[in-house]
Formats: structure tokens, C-alpha cells, sequence
């Protein structure tokens, strides 16, 4: 029996690439996203992979989505928190909204997201759950301090919920990609990607987002047993922990 995997903001992006790989490993693959319908029937004619729509940063949203999930595919075995926002400013002039924007989606989304899965996982003695954090979170980085304390926040997280599910079977382990070329990443003007961004990264290109997938095709699998709590930093030699 294949095993069920739910992937947050999994319809574009990064995202989009790790439903995508997991498919590809024999899991049956469900993808959320928050609000853009047509990349997301996009993605589900392109891929057969099938798509709910809810916004993580709420909690009932959360439990109803899951629950729809559940029904539709069966328990989910492996959760790939990978939903996240930017709303960058410095700090002077940040926002309460851009602050809390930021914290609500890529903070409190992971909680909103695992805590209706856990118990589940805990009586069937087997869980893999994977958060998409970021180089930022590990670093800090000028212009977001609300990304960069969301994406660390995370990475406690993963080492606090690592160690209550080692007994349960349940591994929680986080990857830390760098500049990936997303939409996202490849809007940067060119100039700046190339003088100011290429420059910081020692392989000397962008990383792409089935690199970041393969990291949570193996993290999901049976042969990564043995490791919980850590975090994978894919990131080019950009920083190292
Ligand atoms: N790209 C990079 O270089 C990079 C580097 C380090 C870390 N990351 C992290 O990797 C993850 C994916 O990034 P990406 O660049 O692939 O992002 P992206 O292309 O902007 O895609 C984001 C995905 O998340 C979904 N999403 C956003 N807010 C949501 C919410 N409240 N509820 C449910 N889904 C939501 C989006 O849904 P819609 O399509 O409906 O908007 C979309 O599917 C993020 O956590 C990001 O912080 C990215």
C-alpha cells in the first residue's frame, strides 16, 4: 500500500516540485495552496495530482482540510509543512500586519498544519513530518525580520517535536533551502541576481526546487529512520551552520 502525503503550497514553486517527486516515489500525493485557483487546476491536469484549497494560517480551515484529505485519499503518513509568504520591509518601517502576515503563515501554519495530524500518526506508530524553513531563518537577513523569526521558529520546532515522536516512530526534520529558482527568485532583476546575489553562493548558481524535493523524497522514506531533528541545508555553500 502506498503510503499518503500531503504537501502545503504544493501546487507551485518549490512545493510544486516536491508533490511532484513524491508521486514519482509511489506515495499518493495530496497538494494545498491558498488562493490561486488556476495554477493549482493547472498543476492537478498537468500532474493527476488532486488539490484542496485552505489557507493554513487558520486552525479549523486546517482540521476541515485534513479531514477532507483523509477521506479522499486515506491517513496522512507524511506532512510536508512547505506553505510560506514573504512581505519583506525594514524593520523601522515594518507593519503589525506584514509581522503578523508572515508569523501566521509560516509560524503558526506548521502548528495549524501538524497538530490535527499528530495524534494520528502517534497511534498508528509511524509519521514522517518535513518543514521547509529557509537559510534566512538560519542566518537572518536584512529586510525580514519577520520571515527570518517565522523560519527559525520552525527549526525549534522541528527540534522540540523531533524529540516527543522518536518514540512513536514519527521523525521531524526540517531543510533549510537557499536562493532557489522559483517565480518567485527569478523575478529578481537580472542585474541584481547576477552582481549581487550569484556572487554570495560559492557553486555559483541558483538551486532548483527538485533539488529541495529530493531532500524530502529521502527524509520521508523508511531509510531515513534514523534521523530526526536535524536540518538539511541546501543552499550552495551559501552558509553553514
Ligand atoms: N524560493 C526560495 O528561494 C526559497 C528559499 C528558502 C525557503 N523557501 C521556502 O520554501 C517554501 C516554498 O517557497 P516557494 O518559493 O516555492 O513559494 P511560492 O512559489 O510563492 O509558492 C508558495 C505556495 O504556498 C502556498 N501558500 C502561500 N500561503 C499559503 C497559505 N496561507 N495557505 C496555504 N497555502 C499557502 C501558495 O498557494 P497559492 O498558489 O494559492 O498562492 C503556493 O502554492 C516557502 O516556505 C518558502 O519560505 C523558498
Amino acid at each position: 500500500m502506498s503510503r499518503v502525503a500531503l504537501v502545503t503550497g504544493g501546487t507551485r514553486g518549490i512545493g510544486a516540485a516536491i508533490s511532484t517527486a513524491l508521486k514519482a516515489a509511489g506515495y499518493k500525493v495530496a497538494a494545498n495552496y491558498a488562493g490561486n485557483d488556476e495554477k493549482a487546476k493547472a498543476f492537478e491536469a498537468e500532474t493527476g495530482i488532486p488539490v484542496f484549497k485552505w489557507d493554513v494560517s487558520n486552525y479549523q480551515s486546517c482540521a476541515e482540510g485534513i479531514a477532507k484529505v483523509e477521506a479522499a485519499l486515506g491517513p496522512i503518513e507524511v506532512l510536508v509543512n512547505n506553505a510560506g509568504i514573504t512581505r519583506d520591509g525594514m524593520f523601522h518601517k515594518m507593519t503589525p500586519e506584514q509581522w503578523n502576515e508572515v508569523i501566521n503563515t509560516n509560524l503558526n501554519g506548521v502548528f495549524n498544519m501538524t497538530h490535527p495530524i499528530w495524534n494520528g500518526m502517534r497511534e498508528r506508530n509511524f509519521g514522517r513530518v518535513i518543514n521547509i524553513s529557509s537559510i534566512n531563518g538560519q542566518k537572518g537577513q536584512m529586510g525580514q525580520a519577520n520571515y527570518s523569526a517565522a523560519k527559525a521558529g520552525d527549526l525549534g520546532f522541528t527540534k522540540a517535536l523531533a524529540q516527543e515522536g522518536a518514540a512513536k516512530g514519527i521523525t521531524v526534520n526540517a531543510i533549510c533551502p537557499g536562493y532557489i529558482g522559483t517565480e518567485m527568485v527569478r523575478a529578481i532583476p537580472e542585474n541584481v541576481l547576477k552582481d549581487r546575489i550569484l556572487p554570495q553562493i560559492p557553486v555559483g548558481r541558483l538551486g532548483e526546487p527538485e533539488e529541495v524535493a529530493r531532500c524530502v523524497v529521502f527524509l520521508a522514506s523508511d531509510d531515513a529512520g534514523f534521523i530526526t531533528g536535524s536540518t538539511i541545508s541546501a543552499n550552495g555553500g551559501q552558509f553553514f551552520v
